[in-house]
């Protein structure tokens, strides 16, 4: 088992509440990302915690499925999410932390995450890193294409009318993500960063 470290960073001239309302969203995935996915269910969605389960192509366009369990812990206050994976076939489990950063008419997008990798992928760290950051920057890809065209459109509108949170299991779920997500990043075996757009 390798754990690796991945950092990135995207910039896109865009508002705030529009990254921050597509990072959060995951309806697209299976239209915009349809490369990327072959199927995405949503288990529990209460405007605070979104649990899925979901079929991951993990080399576009080849038949390759991973399936995942995951937990997203949304934080509206500062634009930030803490997710986790877990791999249902492997155990692998991938810690995830997303912040949306505004300066100034650009949006920064900061992206860690925390890979446990095992296998034969485990013992080519390099390889590993760059295959995970070639999926992400294509889905980064999808992405920027959409908040460009809201940008550009505008009259936006981030109302939102999601029930309140169920905090005993919002607290559960919190302390089982929290598990020392940065003693992970700053423990991994090999750590990688790429940065996309004039950052
Ligand atoms: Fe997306």
């Amino acid at each position: 088992m390798t754990t690796i470290a991945i950092e990135r960073t995207t910039n896109i001239q865009t508002t705030c509440d529009i990254a921050w309302d597509n990072v959060q969203d995951y309806t697209h995935f299976i239209h915009l990302h349809r490369r990327h996915f072959s199927s995405f269910q949503t288990l529990y969605d209460d405007g605070a915690i979104q649990v899925f389960y979901y079929a991951a192509r993990i080399l576009p366009p080849l038949p390759l499925l991973r399936r995942y369990v995951s937990v997203r812990i949304l934080n509206h206050d500062d634009h930030s999410f803490k997710q986790y994976y877990r791999d249902v076939a492997s155990g692998d489990k991938v810690y995830f932390f997303c912040a949306v950063v505004p300066d100034g008419d650009m949006v920064h997008v900061r992206n860690r995450f925390v890979f446990e990798v095992s296998g034969p992928l485990g013992k080519l760290p390099r390889l590993a890193a760059t295959l995970i950051n070639r999926r992400l920057s294509s889905m980064w890809h999808e992405d920027a294409d959409l908040l460009v065209t809201r940008y550009k459109h505008g009259g936006f509108d981030n109302q939102v009318c999601a029930p309140p949170a169920n905090q005993d299991f919002y607290t559960r779920i919190a302390e089982m993500t929290d598990e020392s997500f940065m003693e992970r990043f700053r423990l991994a075996d090999y750590r990688f960063n790429f940065k996309e757009g004039a950052v």
